[in-house]
C-alpha cells in the first residue's frame, strides 16, 4: 500500500517534470551549418531528410554556402528554399553560380590546397557566425549526408556530450570517424573501428575523429577554442585540413569526440578519389538507394525534389524478359521492387503470384496437383503448405510462358530481395563470360541459401560461376529455355515438392535419394553465381520479417496424396 503510494506520487513528479520540459521550455537553438558544392545528385534526398527532421524549425538557423558547381545544385537548393525558408527561424544563404572551379583543379574531386582553404575559410566562419548569434547548437552537415532517422537531432542533445556525431553507413566499410589517428595525423586502422561500425559495441564512443555530421554544444565554454583552421594551433605541422584541425583543437581543449551507434542514423556517401568523375558519384548513390530499399520502403523524396532525380534508362538486361512474381496481397513489395528497378533501370514484367490462401483441394485436383507421398519437410516434418504450392505454380507458370513465347533466357525474381551494389555489372560480367567461354548452362543462381558444405566448383575458365549444389530458396535466377523444357518435362504437378528442392533435383545433387527417384532425368545444368548478387531482405527469425508461404495453411495431405484416413490433425 504504501509502496503504491509513493510510486504513485513518483510518477506524478515524473509527469509533472515532463510536462514542464515539453510545454514550458523551448528547444536549445540550433545553428545548422551546410556547405554544397556539386551535389545535384544527393540534395533532393539530403533536403528531403532535412525537412523531416523533428526538431521544431523555429529554434533553427540555416547557414547555407554554395559556390564553384558545375551541376545545378544551386538550382535545387533555391527550389527547396523558396518553399521551406519560412518555417525556419532565420536563413543566412550565400550562393554564387558563377564559379564553375577552383584554380588549378585537375578534376571536381581534386583537393588542391586552395579548394582546403576555402574551406576551412566557410567551416570557420560558420562557427564563429554561431558564437555571435548566441547559438546553442552549431550542426554541421555536409550535403551528401542521408539522415534517415528523424529523430537524430533530438537524440544528439539529449547525449550531454560537448561533440558528438551520429554513426552514418556507407555501402562500404566507410564512416564518418576514426578510431585511430597516426602521430602525423592521417587515419589509422585499429581494432575498434569494427566493433563500433557493426554495432557490436553500442553507446556513444570517444574517437580521435568525427566529421561530416557534428552536434558542438557552443554552450560549453571549452568549445571557445574550437577551429578549423590550423594557423590557430600551436606546434601543429600537419596537413591543411579541416576536419584534422578540428579533431586536434578538441584534443587540445580537452574535448572528447563522440560517435553513436546506439541507434541506426543514416547515410553517408564515400568522398570521392581525386581520379574518379561524378559519374562514380551517381552509381555509389544508386548502390546506396538499393541498400536502403533491402531494409525500408527507400529514401523519401519530397515533391518539389521529385523532378530533379534522374534515373537511368530502363531495359531487359540482354534478357528475353525479366519477370517479377508478386502476391497481389502485398502491394508494399510490389512497390518497393519498382522502386528498385527504377533504380537499376530494369523494365520487369510482374507477375500475380499463385496465391496460397486462395488455393483448396479441388482447385489442386483441377491443376493435376499430386504430392510427393514422402514429402515431409525435412525441419518441420510436415506437408507442403498452401504457400508453398502456390509458389511453385508461380514459377511453373513462368517456366510455360517462356516457352509459350519461344524466350532463350529470362530471369526471375521474387519481390523480397535486395540487390548487391553494381547488380547490373556483375550480371553482365557473368553473361559475357558464359559467351566468350561458350559454357553450358539451363539455370544460373543469383540468389539461394547454400546447403551443401563442401566447396563448390569454379566453373572451367570462369572467376565468378561455381557449379551449384544442394541449395535452397528461388529468390532469383536466370533461366534458358533448354532448362525450362527440362523442369517441365519432368512433370513436377505429378509428384510436388517445394521448388527450392525441385530445382537440387533435377540438377542432381539432392542428398534425398528417396525423392530423386521419382524423377530419373535429372540433368539440369545449374551454375550459380559467386559471390551471390541477390539476398533476401529479412532473414527468418530477424525483425520485419514476413513469409507468406511459412505462414500459409498446411495442406489435407491425406485428400491430396489419395491417402483417406479420414481426419489427420496437422
Ligand atoms: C508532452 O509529451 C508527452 C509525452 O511525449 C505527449 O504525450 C504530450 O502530447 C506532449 N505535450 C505537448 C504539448 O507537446
Ligand atoms: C546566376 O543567378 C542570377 C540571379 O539568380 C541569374 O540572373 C544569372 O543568370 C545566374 N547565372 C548563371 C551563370 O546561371
Ligand atoms: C542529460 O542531462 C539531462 C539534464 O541534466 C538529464 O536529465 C539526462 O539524463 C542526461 N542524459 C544523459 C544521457 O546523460
Ligand atoms: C587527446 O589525445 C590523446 C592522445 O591521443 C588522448 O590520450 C586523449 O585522451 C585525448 N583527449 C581527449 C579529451 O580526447
Ligand atoms: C475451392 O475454391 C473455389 C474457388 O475459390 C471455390 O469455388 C470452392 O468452393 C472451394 N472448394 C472448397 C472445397 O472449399
Ligand atoms: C504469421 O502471421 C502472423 C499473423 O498475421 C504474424 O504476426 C507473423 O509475424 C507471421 N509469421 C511469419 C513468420 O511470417
Amino acid at each position: 500500500m504504501k509502496r503504491n503510494l509513493v510510486l504513485c506520487l513518483f510518477i506524478l513528479i515524473k509527469l509533472n517534470v515532463f510536462v514542464i520540459s515539453n510545454e514550458s521550455v523551448k528547444k536549445p537553438t540550433i545553428v545548422i551549418s551546410i556547405l554544397i558544392r556539386n551535389k545535384a545528385h544527393t540534395l533532393p534526398y539530403f533536403l528531403t531528410l532535412f525537412e523531416q527532421l523533428e526538431y521544431p524549425k523555429n529554434r533553427i538557423c540555416l547557414w547555407i554556402r554554395s559556390d564553384n558547381n558545375v551541376d545545378n545544385s544551386i538550382e535545387i537548393l533555391n527550389v527547396w528554399l523558396n518553399e521551406q525558408k519560412f518555417n525556419y527561424h532565420s536563413v543566412n544563404v550565400v550562393t554564387d553560380n558563377e564559379s564553375k572551379s577552383n584554380e588549378n583543379e585537375e578534376s571536381i574531386a581534386d583537393w588542391t590546397t586552395n579548394r582546403f582553404i576555402h574551406v576551412i575559410n566557410l567551416r570557420e566562419e560558420a562557427l564563429n557566425f554561431g558564437r555571435n548569434i548566441w547559438a546553442d547548437y552549431l550542426f554541421m552537415v555536409d550535403a551528401d549526408v542521408f539522415l534517415t532517422n528523424p529523430k537524430t537531432l533530438e537524440l544528439l542533445i539529449s547525449k550531454n556530450e560537448t561533440l558528438v556525431a551520429p554513426m552514418l553507413k556507407s555501402d562500404g566499410m566507410y564512416s564518418n570517424y576514426w578510431a585511430g589517428m597516426t602521430s602525423e595525423y592521417y587515419y589509422e586502422r585499429t581494432d575498434t573501428y569494427i566493433p563500433i561500425l557493426n554495432r557490436e559495441k553500442i553507446g556513444c564512443h570517444p574517437v580521435p575523429m568525427i566529421h561530416s555530421a557534428v552536434l558542438i554544444n557552443l554552450r560549453e565554454k571549452n568549445t571557445d577554442f574550437l577551429t578549423y583552421n590550423s594557423d590557430n594551433l600551436q606546434h601543429y605541422n600537419g596537413p591543411k585540413d579541416d576536419i584534422i584541425t578540428f579533431a586536434l583543437a578538441a584534443n587540445a581543449s580537452d574535448v572528447p569526440l563522440h560517435i553513436c551507434n546506439d541507434e541506426i542514423y543514416g547515410y553517408v556517401m564515400i568522398p570521392l578519389e581525386s581520379q574518379d568523375t561524378l559519374e562514380r558519384d551517381y552509381q555509389q548513390l544508386i548502390n546506396l538507394k538499393l541498400e536502403v530499399l533491402g531494409y525500408q520502403a527507400g529514401l523519401p523524396l519530397s515533391n518539389s525534389m521529385k523532378s530533379f532525380v534522374k534515373y537511368p534508362k530502363k531495359d531487359t538486361m540482354g534478357m528475353d524478359c525479366i519477370y517479377m512474381i508478386n502476391l497481389v496481397r502485398r502491394p508494399e513489395r510490389r512497390a518497393r521492387m519498382h522502386h528498385c528497378f527504377d533504380e537499376l533501370g530494369i523494365d520487369a514484367e510482374t507477375i500475380d503470384a499463385v496465391d496460397g490462401r486462395s488455393l483448396n483441394e479441388s482447385i489442386l485436383d483441377k491443376w493435376g496437383v499430386k504430392m510427393m507421398p514422402d514429402y515431409a519437410d525435412p525441419y518441420h516434418k510436415r506437408p507442403m503448405k498452401m504457400g508453398e504450392i502456390g509458389c511453385f505454380l508461380s514459377h511453373f507458370l513462368i517456366w510455360n510462358k517462356m516457352i509459350d513465347n519461344g524466350y532463350d533466357k529470362i530471369m526471375v525474381l521474387e519481390d523480397d530481395v535486395r540487390f548487391e551494389p553494381f547488380f547490373r555489372h556483375k550480371v553482365n560480367f557473368i553473361m559475357n563470360e558464359i559467351e566468350k567461354l561458350s559454357i553450358k548452362w539451363d539455370l544460373i543462381y543469383l540468389g539461394r541459401k547454400r546447403m551443401q558444405i563442401e566447396e563448390e566448383t569454379l566453373v572451367e575458365g570462369s572467376n565468378h560461376l561455381v557449379h551449384a549444389g544442394y541449395s535452397y530458396w528461388t529468390l532469383g535466377y536466370i533461366l534458358s529455355s533448354s532448362g525450362a523444357k527440362k523442369l517441365l518435362d519432368a512433370k513436377p504437378l505429378d509428384t510436388m515438392v517445394p521448388v527450392d528442392e525441385y530445382l537440387p533435383i533435377l540438377f542432381d545433387k539432392h542428398p534425398r535419394e528417396n525423392w530423386k527417384q521419382h524423377f530419373p532425368k535429372r540433368d539440369l545444368v545449374a551454375l550459380s553465381s559467386a559471390p551471390l548478387l541477390i539476398y533476401p531482405t529479412h532473414y527468418t527469425g530477424e525483425n520485419g520479417y514476413i513469409s507468406d508461404t511459412e505462414n500459409s495453411t498446411i495442406i489435407q495431405s491425406e485428400i491430396i496424396v489419395g491417402i483417406s484416413h479420414g481426419k489427420i490433425e496437422l
